[in-house]
C-alpha cells in the first residue's frame, strides 16, 4: 500500500485540467445497459471506482475497451447481449453505486438479483427510495441471502413522490422508466447536475424526459432505446474543480481549473468569494486567487443548489485555517466527520455538535501522520497537508484513486511538493528540523 507524503506551506499556481466527473461517469456507464449495442464515452475519468463500474458491467455480460485512440478518457462499451442480471456482493461492497444497476436491469431483462449494499463510513445509506420508485413503476423485490431480487413483467408509467431527493435513487429510478409504458413524474426528485448529464445522455439515445435539474422530472417512457450516434462527453467533476479551488485558497496561491461545470459551482464559488479570495469565472475556467487573510465563512450542506456535502470536508480543511469562528452544518449524511479527528491532530480547534462542527481557525496546521478514512475526507486532509507548517504523512489512500484522477500529477504541476511512496518508507512527519530545534 502507497502514503502520500506532502511538504506545506507552498502556495499553489498554475492551471489544472478538470477530469470527467465521477459521478456523473458512474450512472452514465450502467445507462448503456438500456440499449443494446457499441456505445462510446469520451471524457471518462481513469478512477478506481470507474474500473469497479466496468469490470460490474462485464460479469454481466458486456465488454468494454478503455483507451480508444490512445486516448485513456474513451472508452467503447458492447451492451448487445446481457448474461447475467446479477450484481454480486463482492463487487458492490467495494463500491456502493453498483446499485445503480438495479434500474437498468429491470427495464432491459425484467429481473435483477444485486446484493444489498452495507453501510459505509458516512452513514448508513439505505436504498429504500431506489425500491419505493421502483415498485411504483411496478416492479417486486424479495430480500434473500443479502441480496434484492427483483423482477417485472412490464414496466408502467407512475406518478411517484420520493420521501428524500435521493441522488442515485433518482437516477436509478429514471432509468427504469425510461423504459417503461406511459408516463412517469418523480417528484421531489434530486436537482444535481450528474442527473442532468444523465437525462442528457438518455435523450441522446431515444429518451423522452423533461424537468431534469427541477424537483419535478417527468418522463414519457419509449419502446427501446439505441445507442447514441455520435460518442458521448461526460460533464467535468465540480467536486474535483472545488477541491482545487480550496487548495490554491488554503496555500494563497493562484489556480485556475480548466474545464470546470462553472454554472454548477455557485454555492461554492460564492462561499470562496467570502472569505476574500478573488474568483474569475471565464468560459469553462474558474480563477481562484488569495492574497489576504481567509475570513471565516460558515456553511450548511444542502441538496444542489446548496451547498454540495462532497465539498463539506474540504471547507472544514480551508476554516481551520481562516483565523475567526465558522459552523460547517451537515444534513446530508449522518456520519460525514471523521476529518475532524484528524485534522485535530494537526492542530486545527473544532468541536463537533452533533451535525455540526464548530470551528476556531486560524492557529495554523502543523505536519503529522494522518489517516483517510473517505474519499472526500482525504480530499480534506490533502488541502489541509499543503498548507501546514512541515510534513504531512497520508495512509489510506486508496480512497483518493477512486474520486481523485492523477492527483498527485496535478497537484505536483501546481507547484506542490506531493509524493506517493510504499507505506513503509521511513519520513520524518511534523515541523523542518530546524523549527523543532527553536521551540
Ligand atoms: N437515503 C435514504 N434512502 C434512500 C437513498 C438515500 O434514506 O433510498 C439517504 C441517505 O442515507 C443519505 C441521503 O439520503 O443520508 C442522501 O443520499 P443520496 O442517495 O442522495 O446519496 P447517493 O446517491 O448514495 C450520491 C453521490 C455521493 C454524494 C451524494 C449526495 C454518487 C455515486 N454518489 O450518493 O457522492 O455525496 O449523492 O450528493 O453519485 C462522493 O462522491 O464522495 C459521494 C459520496
Amino acid at each position: 500500500m502507497d502514503k502520500l507524503v506532502i511538504d506545506g506551506g507552498r502556495p499553489l499556481h498554475g492551471v489544472v485540467p478538470v477530469s470527467g466527473a465521477k459521478n456523473a461517469a458512474l450512472p452514465i456507464l450502467v445507462a448503456t445497459l438500456l440499449a443494446p449495442g457499441e456505445h462510446e464515452l469520451h471524457n471518462v475519468p481513469e478512477l478506481v471506482d470507474v474500473s469497479f463500474m466496468l469490470s460490474l458491467l462485464g460479469r454481466v455480460g458486456c465488454p468494454s475497451l478503455v483507451g480508444l485512440g490512445g486516448s485513456p478518457d474513451r472508452v467503447r462499451l458492447d451492451t448487445t447481449r446481457i448474461a447475467f442480471c446479477e450484481a454480486p456482493y463482492d463487487v458492490v461492497r467495494k463500491m456502493r453505486a453498483s446499485v445503480l444497476v438495479l434500474g437498468p436491469l429491470l427495464a432491459r431483462c425484467g429481473q435483477a438479483h444485486v446484493s444489498m449494499p452495507g453501510g459505509c463510513a458516512i452513514g448508513v445509506r439505505p436504498i429504500d427510495q431506489h425500491l419505493k420508485g421502483l415498485e411504483a413503476l411496478g416492479c417486486t423485490f424479495e430480500l434473500d441471502g443479502g441480496y434484492i431480487h427483483g423482477k417485472v413483467d412490464q414496466l408502467v408509467g407512475a406518478d411517484m413522490t420520493l420521501d428524500f431527493p435521493t441522488v442515485t435513487g433518482t437516477e436509478n429510478i429514471m432509468m427504469a422508466a425510461v423504459l417503461a409504458e406511459g408516463v412517469s413524474v418523480i417528484r421531489n426528485a434530486a436537482a444535481e447536475p450528474e442527473i442532468v448529464d444523465l437525462a442528457r445522455f438518455l435523450r441522446s439515445m431515444g429518451a423522452r424526459i423533461k424537468g431534469e435539474g427541477t424537483d419535478t422530472i417527468e418522463i414519457d417512457g419509449v419502446p427501446a432505446l439505441r445507442p447514441a450516434r455520435r460518442p458521448y462527453s461526460i460533464m467535468g467533476d465540480r467536486i474535483e474543480a472545488g477541491t482545487y479551488l480550496l487548495a490554491a485558497a488554503a496555500t494563497g496561491g493562484d489556480v485556475v481549473a480548466k474545464g470546470a461545470p462553472v454554472e454548477d459551482m455557485g454555492a461554492v464559488i460564492d462561499a470562496l468569494r467570502e472569505t476574500g479570495c478573488e474568483v474569475d469565472v471565464d468560459g469553462d475556467q474558474i480563477r481562484c486567487r488569495r492574497s489576504g487573510d481567509l475570513k471565516p465563512v460558515s456553511i450548511s450542506t444542502q441538496p444542489h443548489p446548496g451547498f454540495p456535502t462532497d465539498m463539506q470536508a474540504q471547507w472544514v480543511a480551508l476554516m481551520a485555517i481562516a483565523a475567526g469562528e465558522s459552523s460547517v452544518q451537515e444534513n446530508i449524511f449522518e456520519n460525514r466527520f471523521m476529518h475532524v479527528a484528524e485534522l485535530l491532530r494537526m492542530g486545527a480547534n473544532i468541536q463537533l455538535n452533533g451535525n455540526t462542527a464548530l470551528i476556531e481557525g486560524g492557529g495554523g496546521l502543523t505536519g503529522a501522520t494522518v489517516m483517510a478514512t473517505d474519499l472526500r475526507a482525504s480530499a480534506s486532509l490533502v488541502i489541509a497537508g499543503l498548507s501546514a507548517e512541515g510534513t504531512t504523512e497520508m495512509l489510506r489512500i486508496y480512497h483518493l484513486d477512486r474520486g481523485y484522477e492523477r492527483l498527485c500529477g496535478k497537484l505536483e504541476s501546481l507547484g506542490a511538493s506531493i509524493r506517493r511512496l510504499p507505506e513503509d518508507t521511513p519520513v520524518v512527519v511534523g515541523r523542518p528540523a530546524q523549527t523543532t530545534a527553536a521551540v
